[in-house]
């Protein structure tokens, strides 16, 4: 059982307030220790016990490790040219999934995993800890769930998207497909799986066969989650929030009603920030979530298409500069409020008990990861007590 003490921390964000100043529990001069995994002592510099090893941070501030709770990493090809023509003027409209459907079906176990643990290992150093990983670009039986196989490898929050769009070979089917989602694919995906996905939206699908796969996804033993009203208003926010989903995600067309529905219930409002800054489309109401009383999580939506992004420090600065939200809303969001959309109780924090996964920032203060946009901040991360 290893030790490991961090200290000279100038500023540790714990996200309880019950541990500190302010929304984010902030402690100065602090310490912590982590051992067998786990925060096990939190307090002042002056008094830290000896563990096996030390890290001195000298006076900079300490995170909890990023949340990443939305990510698309299992995938082949490239789609810059799509990025470039809509930098052009083209609108965005999520056709272009098939492409990259019909380049990960081409390409080898050995292809997927790399490029997958290349993303995956991107986004540590950037400081993301605990990562969601959808399938949802392979599309058939085999394809979804060697998807989520080498998802597994990568991460424990693997989740099956086969309701991402309907392949071109269903094209004129598309309950076939809905049969196929909710039957045997499901049935291969499950293995692999904690979680259900649909992208309920106009050109994906709609609400009847949205809930239907969420519905025979949940009867399964899965968690449900839903790509919700991204390209226009619909019915994805309220049918999460009606089925119990533990997020919806992406919420950039939303009603009052949406607002309030997410506002009074348990699903967590996700926002994907780098999806509207590589779309050009408006960013969600990050400001009226909040104010309404919505958890809001921040997360990446890391894929091809998009948001070929995997930095949550880009997202926090869009979240603030782009959508209303103050420093540390938007650092609370990519940390407790990406944990909460996972349904995690020991994540995005860092309070005895919880993991020992950490960010040490080459700053003061977390108000850097806003203030100083595009800067490499993260100096070091800490995963499982384990210096990464
Ligand atoms: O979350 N909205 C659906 N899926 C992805 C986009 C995938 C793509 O364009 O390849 C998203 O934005
Ligand atoms: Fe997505």
């Amino acid at each position: 059982m290893r030790s490991l003490l961090v200290t000279n921390i100038g500023e540790l964000v714990t996200g309880d307030p019950s541990y500190g100043e302010g929304p984010l529990g902030i402690r100065r001069r602090a310490a912590l220790v982590i051992e067998d995994r786990r925060v096990e002592w939190i307090g002042r510099a002056d008094y830290a016990p000896a563990a096996d090893s030390m890290l001195n941070v000298d006076g900079a501030a300490v995170l909890p490790g990023f949340v990443d709770s939305h990510a698309h990493l299992v995938f082949a090809g490239d789609r810059a040219a799509e990025f470039s023509a809509r930098m052009a003027g083209e609108a965005y409209t999520g056709g272009g999934i098939r492409t990259t459907v019909g380049a990960t079906r081409a390409a080898t176990d050995d292809q997927l995993r790399e490029t997958a643990g290349r993303l995956r290992r991107e986004a540590l150093r950037q400081g993301t800890t605990t990562m969601e990983i959808k399938s949802g670009y392979g599309l058939s039986v085999a394809d979804e769930a060697r998807t989520l196989r080498i998802a597994r490898e990568l991460t424990n929050e693997t989740t099956f998207l086969g309701a991402h769009v309907v392949p071109p070979e269903y094209a004129h089917r598309p309950d076939d497909y809905v049969s196929l989602v909710c039957g045997p694919m499901l049935a291969a995906a499950r293995p692999y799986a904690k979680w259900i996905d649909v992208f309920c939206e106009d050109g994906a699908f709609d609400e009847d066969h949205s809930r239907a796969i969420l519905t025979v996804g949940a009867a399964a033993g899965l968690g449900m989650r839903v790509h919700a009203n991204q390209l226009g208003p619909g019915p994805g926010v309220r049918l999460a929030v009606e089925v119990g989903a533990a997020s919806a995600d992406h919420c950039t067309h939303l009603s009052d009603d949406d607002i309030a529905a997410l506002a009074d219930s348990r699903t967590v409002a996700t926002l994907l920030p780098g999806a509207e800054f590589s779309t050009r489309s408006p960013y969600p109401p990050a400001r009226a979530l909040v104010d309404a009383g919505a958890t809001v999580a921040l997360a990446t939506d890391c894929n091809p298409g998009s948001s070929f992004t995997t930095s949550m420090p880009f997202c926090i600065a869009l979240a603030v500069r782009e959508m209303g939200l103050t420093p540390w809303e938007a650092v609370a969001a990519a940390t407790s409020g990406g944990a909460q959309a996972l349904r995690l109780a020991d994540a995005g924090r860092l309070t005895r008990g919880s993991r020992g996964d950490l960010v040490v920032l080459d700053a003061p203060s977390y108000l850097h990861l806003a203030y100083r946009p595009g800067v490499p901040l993260v100096s070091t991360v800490v995963l499982n007590g384990e210096l990464t």
